[in-house]
């Protein structure tokens, strides 16, 4: 993969507990929204090994930005994609965003 122009990397957790919530539909919905929109050359995905926020599953993470989206599903990774270029995308999943050099809590209910 031809890492040269890309602008985001989204990590979709394929941990077994997230793939038991969907994690794998939020990976096809989030790499088919990705193709729809002619968006490959920018924005990258990698399925990862479980990222330790199981209870909140199923996770993906968007860098650089360094915010992490609980309770992923289909409609939520389209969603993400299409809110991308936005300063917060889908803010209303954000479970952990990076401030001040740390990753803190977001209060999202
Ligand atoms: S399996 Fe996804 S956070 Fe643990």
């Amino acid at each position: 993969m031809k890492m040269q122009g890309v602008q985001k990397h989204i990590l979709i957790c394929s941990g077994k507990t997230c793939i038991k919530n969907g994690g794998e539909q939020v990976a096809e919905a989030i790499r088919e929204e990705i193709k729809e929109m002619s968006l490959t050359k920018f924005i990258h995905t990698t399925k990862t090994l479980c990222n330790g926020q199981c209870k909140n599953g199923a996770i993906t993470i968007l860098y650089p930005d360094g915010i992490w989206y609980k309770e992923m599903n289909e409609d939520s990774g389209r969603k993400l994609i299409k809110e991308i270029s936005e300063v917060r995308p889908l803010e209303q999943n954000i479970i952990l965003d990076y401030k001040n050099h740390q990753f803190v809590e977001e209060e999202t209910e």
